[in-house]
């Protein structure tokens, strides 16, 4: 996946790479990142708002206004912000076929 994300990583590169995936690419993040910082390296927003247009990107980034939940392929949603990103996981931006409305 191209980085086209909203942070950038300037220090802390030497921790281990943690593999992904983002909307169905493959992405990589280093151990110890949030949820929120390995898919905001890749993308410049976690989600859709419910409420308008707008796209969000967290808020608070300590798991109290929840404006950071996202969806996985294979499970359910998580709190990005207070979630460390783990090897296999397979993470959207967009609301799954079939979840509940
Ligand atoms: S950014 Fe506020 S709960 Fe995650």
């Amino acid at each position: 996946m191209r980085d086209t994300g909203r942070i950038v990583r300037l220090a802390e590169q030497g921790r281990p790479p943690v593999r992904f995936l983002l909307n169905g690419e493959a992405c990589e993040a280093l151990a110890g990142d949030t949820v929120l910082t390995a898919m905001l390296l890749h993308v410049p927003a976690l989600r859709q708002s419910e409420f308008g247009p707008e796209k969000r990107a967290g808020f608070c980034l300590m798991g109290a206004c929840q404006d950071c939940w996202v969806w996985q392929e294979d499970a359910g949603r998580l709190r990005a912000c207070t979630t460390l990103i783990a090897g296999g996981m397979k993470l959207l931006t967009a609301v799954p076929q079939g979840w509940p409305s």
